[in-house]
C-alpha cells in the first residue's frame, strides 16, 4: 500500500513518535476512552493507532482479544503490534477499512481525521464495520489555542515565515461543532461534542526542540525542510515564544470530541 499523503510524515518509529507526540497521547487516550464510555464487554477498533497509545488503553480496559486496530503507517503497524501481543494490528487507511461489516460495538479515532483524505468516505467506512447502535468516537487538537506546543511552535514559525502552513489554518477539525458536523452528515444520530484536557512535561526547551527535529507530522516536517539559517530563527522565536524557560516547564493541550451512534 502506498502511504497517503496524510501518513508520510508518519513514517518514522513508535520511539521518535512517543518523544513528540505520543507524550500527549498516552494521557489523552485515558481522557477519550472515559468520554467514550468504553467499558468492559466491548468490542473496539483503534483508526490509525499509530504506535499504539489508545490500542494500550483499550487493552487495560477489555483485554488485547478485544482490540483491533489499524494504521497506514507500516513502523507504526509494526511498533504497535509488537507493543500489544495479542491485538489484531493491520495495515491501512480509515477511507477502506480492513475489516469486515459489523464487527465491532465502537470504533475510535484519536489524533486521525484531519490527515484523512476523504473523511466523508471515512465516517461513512466507520459505519459499515460498527454494529447498529454502536459508538464512533473521534479527537483531534484544537489547532488555534487549545493545543500550547502546536500553537506555539506555528506562532514562531510565523514571524520567521509569513507563509508557514499554521495547522490551524490548513487542517479541519480541530474547531468546535466540525467533528459533530462531519458525523451528523454521515448519518450518526445522538450526537454529542465536548473537550479533552490533557498535558505534557518537559525536563527543558531541548526536549521539547528535539521532538520537532524528529520531522514528525507537519510541524516536525516543515521544521526539517527549513534552511539551517531559518531553523535557528525559529528556534530563537520559539524559546521566547515560550517565555525562554531555563528549567523544566508543561504544556496544556486541548483537543475537541465529538462521538455518534450508529444508526440501527
Ligand atoms: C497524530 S498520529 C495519531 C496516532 C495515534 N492515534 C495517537 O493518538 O497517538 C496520526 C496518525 O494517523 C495516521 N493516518 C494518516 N492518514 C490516515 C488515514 N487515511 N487513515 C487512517 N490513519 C491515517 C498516521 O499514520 C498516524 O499514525
Amino acid at each position: 500500500m502506498e502511504p497517503t499523503e496524510g501518513a508520510r510524515s508518519f513514517l518514522t518509529s513508535g520511539d521518535a513518535y512517543d518523544r513528540y507526540m505520543g507524550r500527549y497521547s498516552r494521557t489523552l487516550a485515558v481522557a477519550f476512552a472515559d468520554e467514550a464510555g468504553i467499558d468492559t464487554g466491548r468490542t473496539v477498533l483503534d483508526v490509525g493507532c499509530g504506535p499504539g497509545a489508545l490500542t494500550g488503553e483499550l487493552v487495560g480496559r477489555l483485554g488485547a482479544a478485544a482490540v483491533s486496530a489499524f494504521d497506514p503507517s507500516p513502523p507504526f503497524v509494526e511498533a504497535c503490534a509488537g507493543r500489544h501481543p495479542g491485538v489484531d494490528v493491520r495495515l491501512g487507511r480509515a477511507e477502506a477499512i480492513p475489516f469486515d461489516d459489523g464487527r465491532f460495538d465502537a470504533a475510535m479515532a484519536q489524533l486521525v481525521l484531519h490527515f484523512v483524505s476523504d473523511p466523508s468516505k471515512a465516517m461513512h467506512e466507520l459505519r459499515r464495520v460498527v454494529r447498529p447502535g454502536g459508538t464512533v468516537a473521534a479527537c483531534v487538537w484544537d489547532f488555534a489555542e487549545g493545543m500550547e506546543m502546536l500553537r506555539a511552535f506555528w506562532d514562531a514559525a510565523l514571524l520567521v515565515d509569513a507563509a508557514a502552513p499554521d495547522e490551524a489554518r490548513a487542517l479541519r477539525f480541530g474547531g468546535p461543532g466540525e467533528i459533530a458536523a462531519l458525523l451528523l452528515e454521515a448519518g450518526y444520530d445522538d450526537v454529542a461534542e465536548s473537550t479533552l484536557r490533557v498535558s505534557s512535561h518537559y525536563s527543558g526547551f531541548d526536549e521539547l526542540w528535539s521532538g520537532f527535529m524528529a520531522g514528525i507530522g507537519p510541524a516536525g516536517t516543515y521544521c526539517m525542510s527549513l534552511p539551517d539559517e531559518q531553523r535557528a530563527a525559529l528556534h530563537h522565536a520559539l524559546f521566547q515564544r515560550l517565555g525562554e524557560p531555563v528549567g523544566p516547564f508543561s504544556l496544556a493541550a486541548l483537543a475537541r470530541y465529538a462521538s455518534g451512534r450508529t444508526p440501527g
